[in-house]
């Protein structure tokens, strides 16, 4: 009996963990995202899978609602504007949690040695909103970076820089406030060294 039990509970589980399967519009992701959601750099699609959940929704959200992917120059953000556009508000969640559940392994081979004043400008500069190790908070929504590859990194950097992400006027609270950070650096070098220095946190395991 208690055998059959626990077949049982297997089975329900085995059920469940089935259910936990993909949403259906995840189809449509993978096409640029990767079939685990690992990114596809040459397409300038960011890594999603172990992003932070909070982050993915807000960041679907503006997309959909125009408050990212605004600006002509923006090609990126465009693309995926349109595929936001096409995703109804019950969508959103289910798609966030999906990929945010996702395994994220570091490809520890190819993580860059850490330099000093990568380190002392993120440590210093960055730290205290995306976490000492890049990983990023759910209270303050602000997105794992360690998971990112850097020339998207570096892409989104300048795009806060020039105001085409978080510009005044739409509506992009957080992206404002991250704009106004970034002006703070100063200039291509220290977006480069920067990077740089968050390719190096992958070795620090997640
Ligand atoms: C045609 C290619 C394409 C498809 C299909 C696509 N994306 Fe994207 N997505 C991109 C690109 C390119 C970017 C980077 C935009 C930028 O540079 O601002 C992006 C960015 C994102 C971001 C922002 C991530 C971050 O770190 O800020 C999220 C979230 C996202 N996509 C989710 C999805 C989901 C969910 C789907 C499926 C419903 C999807 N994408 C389908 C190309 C695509
Ligand atoms: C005051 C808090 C704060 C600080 C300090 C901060 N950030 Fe951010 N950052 C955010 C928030 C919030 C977002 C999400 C913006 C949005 O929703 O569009 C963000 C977004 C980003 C993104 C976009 C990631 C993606 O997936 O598209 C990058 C890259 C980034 N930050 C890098 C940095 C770097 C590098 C530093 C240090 C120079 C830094 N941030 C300092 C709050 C902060």
């Amino acid at each position: 009996m208690k055998l059959r039990i626990s077949v049982g509970v297997l089975l329900l589980a085995a059920t469940l963990a089935a259910h936990a399967q993909a949403p259906a519009q995840a189809g449509t992701c993978v096409a640029c995202h990767g079939s685990a959601g690992q990114g596809n750099p040459a397409l300038g699609a960011p890594r999603l899978a172990g992003q932070q959940a909070e982050y993915l929704m807000t960041q679907l959200q503006n997309f959909k609602a125009a408050r990212r992917g605004y600006d002509a120059s923006d090609s990126h953000g465009a693309q995926m504007r349109a595929v936001a556009s096409g995703l109804s508000d019950s969508d959103i969640q289910p798609l966030a949690q999906y990929f945010s559940r996702l395994a994220f392994s570091a490809d520890k081979a190819v993580a860059p040695a850490a330099d000093p004043q990568g380190q002392a400008l993120y440590q210093g500069t960055c730290a205290s909103c995306h976490g000492p190790q890049g990983e990023g908070y759910a209270h303050l929504k602000t997105p794992n970076l360690k998971i990112l590859d850097s020339a998207y990194i570096e892409r989104q950097l300048t795009h806060f820089v020039q105001g085409v992400r978080g510009a005044e006027g739409h509506a992009d609270e957080l992206g404002i406030w991250m704009r106004g950070i970034s002006l703070q650096l100063a200039g291509e070098n220290e977006r480069k060294t920067i990077a740089h220095y968050i390719g190096s946190l992958k070795s620090a395991g997640n």
